[in-house]
């Protein structure tokens, strides 16, 4: 089954087609960092217009590289939320029109089952396993028993880890997006330098909470030139910072392993790009005998691929009901 997948929820505009749920015939991704960079975040109505002007276009060089006519799409795929309604609707849109236009299925996607899926354009992880979801918008634990089979763990409190990177690198004036930056600049401080609070919040509790970290760097920004002649360089704040959203991540990952009896965990969503994170997940799993794993760098932050996947999967076991395209707007999102 041939999917053509659109993403458009936040910032990237994005068309792929994927075969049979894995084999990926192309990825077109088009970012828009460099119109929201000078405002250190997306900037809605700006997302949403630029969405409008490259859509098409990205759609067609998704079918050029797959050498696939759309004649031959069987299936639409769209991500239907959460997200920011004005750039949302871009996608849906374009999607309710093709799938008409073509008499073929349109399915929603829910954002958030795209990145837990991501890892099958790769491999079939088996069930059940726990997954880490780590983006701009959501920092979320699962039990994944099986295809749209998803027990929520835990979920942020108030910042997204992403979120809670992108804010930093804004404090430090690096730009947008804030993680690739802050990571960067991480490789060359010293994460001892200063130690920010994790907040573990109560015993066995797998839920997050990140924006006591973002107070506490920002008023260390602030104050650092006062501190008793010890000044912290950005690379010392960006390494001491992450590897205070590291720590808690990955202790929160093995407890929900524990807690569940379960020893496999994919990590996913655009922190899941963090090279630190990576590593760190990979000593704690091995340290544990659990078994990780990862999307490739490309799919673990927004893309149309893991949305083709999600539909894929979504269609096969017909949930939720697929050629739904005249009651699928965006005001029915909700969340995983
Ligand atoms: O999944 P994603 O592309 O979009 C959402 O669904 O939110 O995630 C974007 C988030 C941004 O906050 C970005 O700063 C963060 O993922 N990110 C990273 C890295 N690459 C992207 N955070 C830390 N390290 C990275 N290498
Ligand atoms: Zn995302």
């Amino acid at each position: 089954m041939l999917v053509l997948g659109i993403e458009s929820s936040c910032d990237d505009t994005a068309a792929a087609v994927v075969e049979n749920g894995t084999k990926i015939l192309s990825s077109v991704i088009l970012d828009q960092n460099t119109i929201h960079s000078i405002y250190g975040g997306v900037v809605p109505e700006l997302a949403g217009r630029s969405h409008v002007e490259v859509i098409d276009k990205v759609i067609k060089q998704a079918l050029k590289l797959s050498e696939v006519s759309l004649e031959e799409i069987d299936l639409i795929a769209v991500t239907k939320g959460p997200g920011l309604v004005s750039s949302l609707l871009v996608g849906i849109n374009t999607a309710k029109a093709l799938a008409y236009a073509l008499q073929i299925p349109l399915i929603g996607v829910n954002h958030l089952e795209g990145h837990l899926l991501a890892i099958f354009l790769q491999e079939p992880v088996k069930f059940p396993f726990i997954a880490l979801t780590v983006s701009g918008g959501h920092t979320d634990l699962y039990r994944v028993n099986g295809f749209g089979e998803y027990i929520i763990l835990g979920r942020t409190r108030d910042d997204a880890a992403g979120e809670a990177f992108d804010k930093v690198a804004k404090m430090l004036n690096l730009g947008y997006p804030g993680g690739p930056i802050i990571e960067k600049k991480a490789k060359f401080g010293n994460s001892s330098a200063h130690h920010f609070p994790r907040a573990f919040l109560e015993k066995g509790s797998l839920d997050f909470s990140f924006s006591g970290l973002k107070t506490s760097v920002r008023n260390i920004i602030s104050k650092r030139e006062e501190l008793s002649g010890f000044i912290l360089s950005d690379e010392d704040i960006a390494a001491s910072f992450q590897s205070a959203v590291i720590e808690v991540l990955s202790t929160k990952l093995v407890l929900a392993c524990k807690q569940q009896n379960i020893n496999r965990v994919v990590v996913t969503g655009g922190v899941a790009a963090n090279q630190a994170l990576r590593q760190k997940v990979k000593v704690e799993c091995d340290k544990n005998d659990f078994q990780c794993f990862f999307p490739n760098l490309r799919y673990c932050t927004d893309n149309a691929a893991m949305i083709a996947c999600a539909g894929y999967y979504n269609s096969c076991n017909s949930f939720p009901v697929v050629n739904s395209f005249l009651s699928l707007d965006a005001s029915s999102v909700k969340s995983l």
